[in-house]
């Protein structure tokens, strides 16, 4: 005869291994986020960058970068010349990287060149050869890909030429340069370092800055791929950076969240080598944990398209009104 009660058992059986596979994934999801909390704390008080010259560095070696003429990007090359390595600007403006290169040099056993280009303009593969080209004499050990540009608003009020410059210094610099450079930096002893500015923006689509967004979630997925399929070589580091006090924002913008050039550089040069994508600073990385993602996501589809919207609307009044 059948045991009355085996359904019983059997049930209880399912609900037991039902409640182990709840504790074990509940187990892990407090143990990753623990990780996650006590990795933040790690990275902001104790962790410090590596040794970029004894890393990268060889005898007579270089930092390219685009857009090291100003915000940013300059600042990567008062760092990195600070370091003793020696620097080289590609930029469009001739003067100003003549200028700059000059205060970053100054006082210091370090050689300067500048490459002349309009990022924002160059759009085919061969454009990136020809700038390849001109530094192929030159040991690159860091490349920073940070020239960047972006016009706020609806994608629809944008004009076209707004959106072509848009997609071509923040997605297809980065992709071509690097594609240009590659076989040179691959023939190198030691790794190459190699950090991507992408953006927060890049990080969850945003509507009212939607080219940019999607062209910076480009970037940084190009840069997280190559971190995994070059990883033998080099590092490779997308900045997924907050707001920075820049010409590209407006240099008086305040707020806890908007950070000092400096704070942003030390933060990249920090995580390169040992992570392949950051928010950088503490502000910038507080605020990218504190929602989850999708409740992040939720409230940027609720406010971002009016605040940009209004944004557009005041700099097309201003532009009239001039
Ligand atoms: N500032 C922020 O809040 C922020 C936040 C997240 C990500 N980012 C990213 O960080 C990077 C640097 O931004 P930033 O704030 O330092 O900007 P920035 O102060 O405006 O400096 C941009 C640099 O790129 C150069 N550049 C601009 N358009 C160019 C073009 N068409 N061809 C060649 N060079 C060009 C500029 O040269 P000129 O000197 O000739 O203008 C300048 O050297 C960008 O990729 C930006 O998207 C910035």
């Amino acid at each position: 005869m059948t045991d009355p009660f085996s359904y019983v058992t059997s049930d209880n059986k399912v609900c037991s291994y039902l409640t182990y596979l709840a504790l074990t994934l509940g187990a892990l999801q407090i143990l990753s986020w623990v990780y996650s909390q006590l990795s933040f704390l790690y990275r902001h008080l104790i962790k410090k960058e590596k040794d970029l010259i004894a890393t990268y560095g060889q005898k007579d070696t270089w930092a390219v970068v685009t857009g090291g003429s100003d915000g940013i990007g300059e600042q990567f090359c008062h760092d990195l010349a600070e370091k003793g390595f020696n620097i080289c600007i590609i930029a469009r403006n001739e003067k100003k990287m003549q200028e700059k290169l000059a205060q970053i040099s100054h006082g210091k056993k370090i050689k300067t060149r500048y490459v002349v280009g309009d990022l924002a303009a160059l759009t085919k593969y061969s454009d990136y050869a020809k700038i390849a080209d001109q530094i192929k004499d030159i040991d690159i050990s860091i490349l920073i890909l940070n020239a960047g540009w972006t016009c706020m608003g609806p994608f629809a009020s944008l004009t076209p030429d707004e959106v072509e410059q848009t997609v071509t210094i923040n997605a297809l610099h980065p992709v071509y340069l690097i594609k240009a450079l590659l076989p040179q930096l691959l023939k190198r002893d030691k790794r190459t370092g190699v950090i991507v500015m992408s953006s927060g923006l890049g990080s969850c689509p945003v509507p009212g800055v939607i080219s940019y967004s999607a062209a910076k979630a480009f970037a940084s997925y190009l840069a997280q791929g190559l971190a995994v399929e070059l990883k033998d070589k080099m590092d490779f580091l997308s900045y997924e950076c907050g707001e920075v006090k820049t010409k590209l924002i407006g240099k008086n913008r305040k707020g806890f969240h908007v950070i000092t050039t400096d704070r942003a550089t030390g933060a990249g040069l920090r995580d390169l080598g040992t992570l392949s994508v950051t928010n950088g600073g503490f502000a910038h990385d507080l605020a990218m944990r504190v929602l989850p993602k999708w409740l992040l996501q939720k409230m940027v589809n609720k406010v971002s398209l009016k605040t940009y919207q209004k944004y557009r609307a005041n700099l097309e009044a201003e532009k009239k009104g001039q």
